[in-house]
């Protein structure tokens, strides 16, 4: 692995990625980071690797829609290892707005592939992240495993799936080197305030309404982004070729519970008398349309031939985020500008 392509290096999971790879001394390559910095994209986020590794790290600002582009970044930069995060993320977005998620996550995809395809003979592994969502929603029991037939429900879900098949097509009849995982709801630092543990997270700190969809007992299984992390790399190092594999936290709650353990660690780190005690802040709200009820993931697999195991308790998991936010609430302001998000777009233009 001498030049690996990380796509989408600037969102959350890839942020933290990046972030836990040069932590690991068996990691000796260099990185080329391409992101199209959409408003979930910041890559001050990796500013002070940058100046760590200045021959390891490199940025470039490119869609991966433009395949006239990418095509220029895997020569220029000779990428023998593909690691695809890039995506439109967001679940309620792709309900508002569905156009950006079937450009990005299915032609955006279909164009690396391409391009990975052209170049067989130099690469080693491409390696798709997606997510258990493709599975569709599980009753009160049951788990997702990798056999379990994908029936998505979301614009985001349907778009995943669709790059997923692709992927696997790729493997099938080009014989591309590919790896997939699907994943549980990540959560931890970095994390745009839209989704629902940072956006908890912040509006209980602000003494905000804690809108919660429908009864609040839907229920996902969250993943500390970090066993994630290293998920991937065992993946990416050793995971066979052609082969997915499901990874979860074994932390299943329902919504409502979630936000009530938030609301109680707020108030335990920041005392009760700076807003009024947080769970009085919950509301219940209209429902999410399409809202999948269940999502849980068998991980035997990943367990059994990597031997991968989640590690982050959530009451851990939970705190050491909250700590995050509330040492960095000028991470907060700022992403949360508009006037930051185009000065960051005119500082990292690139041809
Ligand atoms: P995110 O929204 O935080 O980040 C996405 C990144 O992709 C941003 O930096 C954005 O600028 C970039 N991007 C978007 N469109 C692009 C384009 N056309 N070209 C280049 N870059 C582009 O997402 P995330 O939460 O970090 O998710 C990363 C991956 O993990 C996605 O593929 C997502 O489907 C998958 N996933 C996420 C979760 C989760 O809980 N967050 C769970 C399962 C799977
Ligand atoms: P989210 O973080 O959007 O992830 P996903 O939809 O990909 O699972 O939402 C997690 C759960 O929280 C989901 O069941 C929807 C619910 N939710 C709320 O109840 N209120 C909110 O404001 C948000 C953003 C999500």
């Amino acid at each position: 692995m001498k030049n690996l392509l990380i796509t989408g290096g600037c969102g959350f999971i890839g942020t933290n990625f990046i972030r836990y790879l040069f932590n690991q001394p068996d990691f000796t390559g260099r990185m080329i980071n391409v992101d199209r910095l959409t408003y979930a994209g910041n890559p001050e986020n990796l500013k002070d690797i940058e100046k760590m590794f200045p021959d390891r790290y490199v940025f470039v600002q490119a869609d991966i829609c433009d395949p006239e582009k990418l095509a220029g970044i895997f020569d220029a930069y000779d990428i023998d290892t593909v690691c695809h995060f890039a995506a439109e993320s967001h679940v309620d977005r792709s309900i508002v707005s569905p156009d950006d998620f079937i450009k990005t996550n299915i032609i955006g995809t279909f164009n690396l592939l391409e391009i990975a395809r052209n170049r067989k003979n130099r690469l080693r592994r491409f390696h798709h992240i997606s997510t258990d969502e493709v599975y569709g929603s599980l009753g009160n029991d049951g788990y997702f495993t990798e056999t379990t037939p994908y029936q998505p429900s979301s614009p985001y879900s349907a778009s995943k799936a669709s790059s997923d098949h692709l992927v696997r097509a790729y493997h099938t009849t080009y014989n591309l080197p590919v790896t997939l995982s699907n994943c549980s709801n990540n959560y931890g630092p970095y994390q745009f305030p839209e989704k629902l543990i940072p956006l908890m997270i912040l509006n209980a700190l602000e003494g905000k309404p804690l809108p919660v969809y429908g009864d609040g007992k839907n229920v996902r299984d969250w993943l500390y982004v970090d066993d994630h992390c290293s998920a991937i790399w065992e993946i990416l190092r050793h995971g066979k070729e052609g082969e997915t594999y499901n990874v979860g936290g074994d932390c299943e709650l329902e919504n409502i519970t979630l936000v009530e353990t938030i609301c109680d660690a707020i108030d335990n780190a920041t005392g009760k008398d700076a807003v009024k005690a947080r769970r009085e802040l919950i509301t219940f709200v209209k429902d999410r349309p399409g809202h999948d009820r269940r999502y849980a993931i068998d991980a035997t697999k990943i367990k059994k031939e990597l031997g991968w195991m989640p590690k982050t308790p959530i009451e851990k998991g939970i705190q050491s985020t909250i700590n995050w936010y509330l040492e960095n609430d000028n991470w907060v302001t700022r992403v949360r500008s508009g006037a930051y998000r185009e000065w960051i777009q005119r500082q990292y233009q690139t041809e």
